[in-house]
């Protein structure tokens, strides 16, 4: 059964939160913005450049994902999936949401013999070396995810990854250890897996990093397991569907986007809090901030102009931080919109039992489910929120399964597009990022790259 998710925010609006939307504007000057974004994301669709929107549609890639991850991915015990920012947040996300917390801890017979599944993101030699003390290389494959190939973390771990299977396999058996998901004609992984005849999967060119999630980025470790791809694309094309609309009224991309645009930019509200009531969400929550972050902070607009721009995304989970960030949320400044996500069927029916009777404090929790539980807290916590002038909204998922996964990360993919218009930024590039990386080549050598002097600590600052 698919049951589409619903986007309610009538805790953002003057009817449901004091000081919010009026109807008037949502209807005036939001829906017209609105309509001039969606205008300019469709000519730049139409231009080749989004081609995330493309990917639910995407049947060869689509069949080539399942060619590999179905037959000699199979023979594998431990997936490793190498890749950093886009590269790695949004396998992950699929990961925790559709495998669950606790895939690596099951029996084969529990995996149905699908192989256990690792992302690694960070160069962190701790996590590096603990992992690699853990697998059998021999049953070990490496998927190397890097578009540009150029990635120092990356690629740091493929050669030390490389370097390991080496010393244990085989030399004619190095290469069938490695599946390359990069660019589909440059790039370095590209041109190693051309020479060695390692196995690769493309990721288009017109899908950056963070928005690759339902590119092979992000299928090919979910397919390895056994997730239903075409379940999680239908779901994406479902939502892609649903926001080809420029009302929005009728488009839940475009009223994310407007109404978050409208709090950063007119409410003073630059602060955009993502908090799922799932422990499985909190990775998307992770996803999110990323490509929020990523897309829309920009110094420089399209229209050339110099003035720092941009939310603040902030990764939450309810329940969990409502004994951290909460307090914050319902008393701090003003500069907040929360977004909740809710999930009507939580997985696992947990019943607590009645015990106590005489004692209220826990008398009240007899007969209810922890699912009831987690789903009160949200619902009382919008509303604390709301009594106390907090604008939020909140998304409702029917489920967590891979058609409801496949609709809210393209609606926040979407989101983005929109919401890149309307702050006049470019939302597809990241020349922020660039500075750091070409530092850290010098630093380390890397040839043709220039050495750069870096000041020495000052020691009236160093305590
Ligand atoms: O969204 C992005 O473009 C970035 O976060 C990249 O995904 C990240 O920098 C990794 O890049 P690459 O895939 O080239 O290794």
């Amino acid at each position: 059964m698919t049951e589409r998710i619903r986007f309610d925010f009538g805790n953002l609006m003057a009817s449901g939160v004091e000081g919010g939307v009026d109807a008037s504007v949502l209807e005036g000057a939001l829906a017209d913005g609105f309509r001039d974004a969606h205008a300019s994301v469709v000519a730049r669709h139409k231009r080749g450049d989004l081609g995330f929107l493309d990917l639910p549609y995407a049947a060869e890639t689509l069949s080539r994902v399942t060619e590999l991850a179905d037959g000699f991915a199979q023979w594998f015990e431990d997936v490793v999936v190498l890749g950093i920012g886009g590269s790695g947040l949004g396998a992950t996300a699929l990961k925790e949401a559709l495998l669950g917390p606790f895939w690596n801890a099951m029996t084969d017979e529990e995996r149905d013999h699908f192989p256990r599944l690792h992302v690694v993101d960070n160069p962190d030699p701790h996590t590096f070396r603990m992992l690699l003390d853990r697998l059998e290389p021999g049953r070990t494959l490496f998927n190397v995810v890097s578009k540009s190939g150029a990635t120092a973390e990356t690629m740091s771990q493929y050669l030390v990854a490389r370097a390991w299977i080496e010393g244990a396999v085989d030399d004619d058996k190095v290469r069938g250890h490695f599946l390359f998901t990069t660019d589909p004609a440059d790039g370095v992984l590209r041109q190693i897996g051309d020479a060695e005849g390692m196995p690769m999967l493309p990721v288009p060119p017109n899908v950056g990093g963070r928005f690759s999630v339902l590119s092979p980025v992000g299928l090919f470790p979910a397919a390895v397991c056994g997730v239903a791809l075409d379940e999680i694309l239908a779901g994406a094309g479902d939502m892609e569907q649903r926001c080809q609309t420029d009302e929005i009224a009728e488009n839940p991309a475009g009223a994310l986007a407007a109404l978050l645009h409208y709090a950063d930019t007119t409410d003073g509200r630059p602060i955009h809090v993502l908090m799922p009531y799932a422990d499985r969400l909190r990775p998307v929550a992770l996803w999110f901030q990323q490509l929020w972050a990523e897309s829309l902070g920009k110094a420089v607009l399209l229209s050339g102009e110099e003035r720092a721009t941009g939310p603040t995304p902030l990764a939450a989970l309810g329940a969990t931080d409502q004994h951290s960030l909460l307090q914050l949320l319902m008393e701090g400044p003003q500069d907040k919109v929360v977004l909740f996500v809710d999930v009507d069927d939580p997985g696992a029916q947990v019943d607590i039992p009645s015990r106590h009777p005489g004692i209220p404090a826990l008398a009240y929790l007899g007969g209810h489910s922890m699912g009831d539980l987690l789903n009160t807290e949200r619902a009382a916590t919008a509303e604390a929120l709301r009594r106390g002038g907090r604008p939020n909204a909140t998304l409702h998922l029917p489920r967590i399964g891979a058609h409801e996964l496949g609709q809210l990360l393209m609606l926040f993919q979407i989101a983005t597009v929109y919401a890149g218009a309307m702050y006049g930024v470019d939302p597809l590039n990241q020349p922020g990022v660039e500075l750091s990386k070409r530092l850290t080549y010098g630093l380390m050598g890397r040839e043709g790259s220039e050495v750069p002097e870096m000041p020495e600590p000052d020691p009236r600052w160093v305590l």
